[in-house]
């Protein structure tokens, strides 16, 4: 029996010059087309880049319905890790026209009202870890459960930073906006605890360089030893 393999994970983000992702006002259209140009099962993204985009919503009744996802729908799935059940505004994305449908990665801890908020309103949701979401497993659910083979990361520095510590992405990839910002608090596309030591950096390898508009640069690296092939 062949092993089971984890999807093919790239990350994607828009930054300034100096690497700040904050106050950037990124051009959405130009980021988006080429977002939806990479193969892609699945979009993840953290609890904390949901709240930001839409942070109050009217409450979604319980018992909505929705079309169930057709299997030759070729929309990836928008899955967001959850663990402390916070995202109430599923709808909203049920509504886009860019996704097949949505699902939780939530774990042990994760309080059984949300578990049920989210049974009642047909959400599906997928149980990895005990406190946090263990991202490995959650990735293998996805990989199971949702057949993604390739996920695309869309999401701020603190769900990449969990990913890239633990060995889970594949390819990094950054739109440059034509900026500097400047600042002192962290806004990298990458927060993690500091390394002790030079362990742990994590070497990359340089697929293209493309300018897709004027100021713009798309920068495409593979992580040097990918754990999966797509
Ligand atoms: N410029 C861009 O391209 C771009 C793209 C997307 C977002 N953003 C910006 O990024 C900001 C949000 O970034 P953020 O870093 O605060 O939020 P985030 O990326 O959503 O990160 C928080 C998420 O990561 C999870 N997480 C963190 N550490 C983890 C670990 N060790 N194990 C498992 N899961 C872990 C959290 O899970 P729990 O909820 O379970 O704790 C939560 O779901 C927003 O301002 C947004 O606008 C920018």
């Amino acid at each position: 029996m062949s092993a089971a393999k984890l999807p093919y994970v790239r990350v994607f983000n828009a930054v300034s010059v100096d690497g700040r992702m904050d106050l950037l006002d990124a051009d959405l259209e130009l980021f988006y087309g080429i977002a939806m140009g990479m193969k892609q099962d699945a979009v993840l993204s953290g609890s904390g880049t949901v709240l930001a985009a839409i942070p109050e919503v009217e409450p979604e009744k319980e018992g909505s319905t929705y079309p169930e996802a057709r299997e030759d729908d070729e929309r990836p799935w928008f899955v967001v890790v959850d663990s402390k059940g916070a995202v109430r505004s599923w709808h909203m994305f049920r509504a886009w026209p860019y996704f097949r449908g949505v699902a939780a990665l939530v774990s042990r801890a994760t309080p059984q009202e949300y578990l049920d908020y989210l049974t009642a309103r047909g959400i599906r949701y997928f149980v990895a870890g005990d406190g946090q979401v263990d991202l490995r497993e959650g990735l293998m659910a996805l990989r199971n459960e949702l057949n993604a083979r390739q996920v695309r990361v869309d999401s701020g520095g603190r769900l990449n930073g969990a990913l890239l510590r633990e060995g889970l992405v594949d390819e990094v990839h950054v739109l440059i906006h034509p900026m500097m910002i400047g600042g002192m608090s962290p806004s990298s596309m990458f927060l993690a605890p500091d390394l002790g030591s030079k362990e742990g950096k994590i070497a990359l390898e340089l697929v293209h360089v493309r300018r897709p508009k004027p100021g713009y640069v798309w920068l495409r690296y593979k992580v040097a030893k990918p754990l999966a092939e797509p």
